[in-house]
């Protein structure tokens, strides 16, 4: 088989291996050759090359993670997530603070020419309003002094997923600006409404019309290998000229609320109640 994506015996890692798109991008590795390594706090059923039980809240088990694996990295792969049904200060920690702590700690291990790709969210697509706030997080040098910000100012995190998603992108853009220096891409992916085990969690979260709307003009959800298919290309040999991108994988959403065509706004106005 052909390898136009480069991905035959590269080393590469996946967090959020368990289930969804995390799995479904682990799947697509594994059948395209790569030597394929899973972090996930639920044990991963798929032929991994390795897995580790890691829990992206406790620093220590994310070091002890990157130390099992070992040895080069090719790609990193943070699938891993929370919605916001969980504490606030869990999901910042998973979707932003744990990622990030982990991909500082394989950045070291990954020769010029890797790549890293993060799963944000359509929820993170309105980083532009709140950019100081974001950068004032991200700047926080580690994983402690970022909670330490997140527990000074939990009147801003209040709907950590999409706060959590909003850093995340923003810190995204920032890093590809350094980390390209060392011969090292990262991106990521703002998927829509995705039919995973996640669902169930934002439809309690969130009205339906509001889940809905999200997945317009496409009018309907993804499937996890939808999603797995943009991931595994940004961090492809494809990919080599695209850094520092918020990627949306959302079926024409992004294009639609920018445009004016979606108006996403009035939908929740709508909604709010008198
Ligand atoms: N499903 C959607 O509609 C949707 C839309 C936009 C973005 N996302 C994002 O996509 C990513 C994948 O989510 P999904 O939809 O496949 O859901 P999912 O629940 O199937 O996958 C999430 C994965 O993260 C793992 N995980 C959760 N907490 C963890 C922790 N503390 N330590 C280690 N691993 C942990 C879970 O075990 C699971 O394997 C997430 O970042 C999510 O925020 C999902």
């Amino acid at each position: 088989m052909s390898d136009i994506l480069g991905y035959k015996n590269k080393r590469v890692v996946v967090t959020g291996c368990f289930s969804g798109m995390g799995e479904a991008t682990a799947r697509m590795l594994l059948d395209l050759g790569a030597e394929v390594h899973g972090l996930d706090y639920k044990d991963c059923a798929l032929p991994l090359a390795s897995f580790a039980k890691v829990d992206l809240r406790e620093p220590d088990s994310i070091d002890a993670g990157v130390a099992k694996i070992g040895g080069r990295v090719d790609a990193l792969f943070n699938c891993a997530g929370l919605p916001n049904v969980f504490p606030v200060l869990d999901v910042m920690k998973v979707n932003f603070l744990g990622l990030r702590k982990l991909t500082e700690a394989i950045v070291p291990l990954m020769p010029q020419g890797s790549a890293i790709a993060s799963i944000a969210s359509t929820a993170g697509g309105g980083w532009h309003a709140r950019m100081a706030t974001h950068k004032e997080l991200a700047a926080t040098p580690d994983f402690e002094t970022g909670l330490k910000w997140c527990e000074a100012n939990q009147h801003l995190i209040d709907d950590s997923y999409t706060f959590s998603k909003e850093t995340l992108i923003i810190w995204t853009m920032m890093s590809g600006a350094s980390l390209i220096k060392r011969g090292v891409r990262i991106n990521c992916t703002l998927p829509g409404p995705t039919q995973t085990p996640m669902m169930p969690d934002f439809e309690k979260a969130a009205p339906k019309a509001v889940i809905d709307a999200a997945a317009k003009p496409i009018d309907r959800f993804a499937t996890p290998a939808e999603q797995a298919g943009p991931m595994v290309f940004l961090n492809s040999e494809l990919a080599t000229y695209v850094n520092g991108v918020p990627f949306p994988v959302d079926g024409g959403f992004t294009g639609g609320v920018t445009t004016g065509q979606i108006d996403l706004s009035g939908l929740l106005a709508s909604m709010t109640p008198a």
